[in-house]
């Protein structure tokens, strides 16, 4: 028969963990600041570095590599049935400012390495396998995240969007793209996938969270993603002298901008849930000299829920808030946008079982979890069939440089990872 029931000897499974070690360091080298932080920003030099590192490797593990007019980088390895459709995994390598070497590039770097492993054990797929290094999960440059599998998952919004987005210092996505060697015609809707293109889709990911470190489990099966929002709001007041202008004479835009931020805590904490959550992580003052009173404030706002509506209903509040500060400050609020307000997705039965048996088989212990980072399996549920397999990292720590998963737990996750591809790929 071309494919006995057990798809590969669980014994043959063999990982090139210092290879792979090596490999971690090598890719945080392309880096816009200093060892241990990683920043790696859509489209800067270092992106295109490390995106042509992560092709040799796809190459070298004989892939046929394939780039779409964004950059979302396709390794594939065509089975025995290359019609069918394939079961997909893979994960992003930018990174934000000043994060860690682990966020995302587990799952590209571990998913070439699960083909690795599957190539020695002599397994043969029946659907094809594919790598997929999605472009621009992290919101960084244009302010939108998860770009490359939004677009893959068919965004008409987003692609209509980025025809006129700009980073901060205006330079257009379209140049950007084009400046990394993509976006060669305008038409940036070649890149939407149909539904059912692939088969599943598995992502491997270091938890960022310290539920596996602290219960000595090695592997998290994820059962849902939490629904992320964010938002842009700006306010505006007359500025003025910091000296001359007497505090019952001022609307100041900045202490509209604190104000707000506190309300976000409140209105978050007011949900009741401990899985309601909201962060400022960016607020900026016009001029930003310490004598002049703010005359535009700018802050960004990320909330998220396991439950949509409870989500929503803080979105709700915080513009309630804000319009409630231009009357008790006398500011204006010049800007509320919601920048995405995306649902919350689930994954897939068949891809559950696929993982946990791979990890009973492996005899590894596990736990079923949900995810409270985004991730581009969030979009591509929309595709096909989805799971995400996490593993332990030091103290949850993630989004800072202390981000550290060790060679063991990213080992027992590739082998996961790989034991599920070959079963999903007889199915
Ligand atoms: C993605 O990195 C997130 O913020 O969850
Ligand atoms: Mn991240
Ligand atoms: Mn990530
Ligand atoms: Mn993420």
């Amino acid at each position: 028969p071309p494919h006995s029931l057990e798809p590969i000897s669980l014994s043959s499974l063999s990982l090139d963990a210092q290879a792979l070690h090596n490999q971690f360091d090598e890719l945080a080298a392309f880096s816009d600041s200093p060892a241990p932080s990683v920043t790696r920003v859509l489209y800067t030099e270092k992106d295109v570095l490390a995106r042509r590192y992560v092709k040799n490797l796809m190459g070298i593990a004989g892939l046929s590599v394939r780039e779409d007019a964004i950059g979302n980088i396709f390794g594939r390895w065509d089975g025995d049935g290359p019609e069918l459709a394939a079961v997909a995994t893979g994960s992003h390598i930018d990174a934000i400012p000043y994060s860690g070497k682990y966020d995302g590039v587990v799952g590209v770097l571990g998913a070439i390495e699960a083909i690795h492993v599957l190539k020695r054990s002599g397994f043969k797929p029946r659907r094809p396998l594919e790598v997929i290094l999605f472009t621009s999960e992290e919101p960084t440059r244009f302010g939108m995240s998860c770009l490359g599998s939004r677009l893959l998952a068919g965004s008409e919004n987003l692609a209509n969007a980025l025809k006129t987005t700009t980073d901060s210092k205006n330079i257009s996505f379209l140049d950007a793209a084009r400046s990394a060697g993509y976006a060669k015609d305008d038409d940036i809707s070649s890149v939407f996938l149909k539904k059912g293109a692939y088969s599943a889709f598995v992502e491997l990911h270091i938890e960022q969270g310290p539920i596996l470190e602290d219960e000595g489990i090695s592997v998290g099966i994820v059962t849902a993603i939490a629904a992320p929002a964010s938002l842009k709001v700006e306010f505006e007041g007359n500025g003025g002298h910091a000296g001359a202008v007497l505090m019952p004479n001022r609307n100041d835009a900045g202490l509209a901008a604190a104000e707000l931020a506190l309300a976000v805590e409140k209105h978050v904490l007011e949900s009741g849930s401990i899985d309601t959550v909201g962060t400022v992580g960016i607020l900026e003052l016009h001029p930003g000299a310490i004598n002049s009173i703010p005359s535009k404030s700018h802050i960004e706002i990320d909330t998220r829920d396991i439950d949509e509506e409870r989500r929503n209903h803080v979105i709700e509040k915080i513009h309630q808030s804000a319009i409630k500060i231009t009357k008790t400050r006398g500011v204006k609020l010049s800007k509320f946008s919601i920048v995405n307000q995306d649902p919350p997705a689930l994954s897939s039965e068949a891809v559950i079982n696929a993982v946990e048996t791979a990890t009973r088989e492996l005899n590894l212990t596990s736990k079923l979890m949900i995810s409270r980072a985004y991730h581009d399996s969030l979009f591509m549920a929309r595709l096909s069939p989805m799971g995400m397999i996490f593993i332990p990292c030091y103290k949850g720590y993630s989004h800072k440089p202390e981000e550290f998963a060790s060679v063991e737990d990213i080992a027992n996750g590739v082998k996961v990872l790989a034991l599920t591809l070959a079963k999903l790929s007889l199915q």
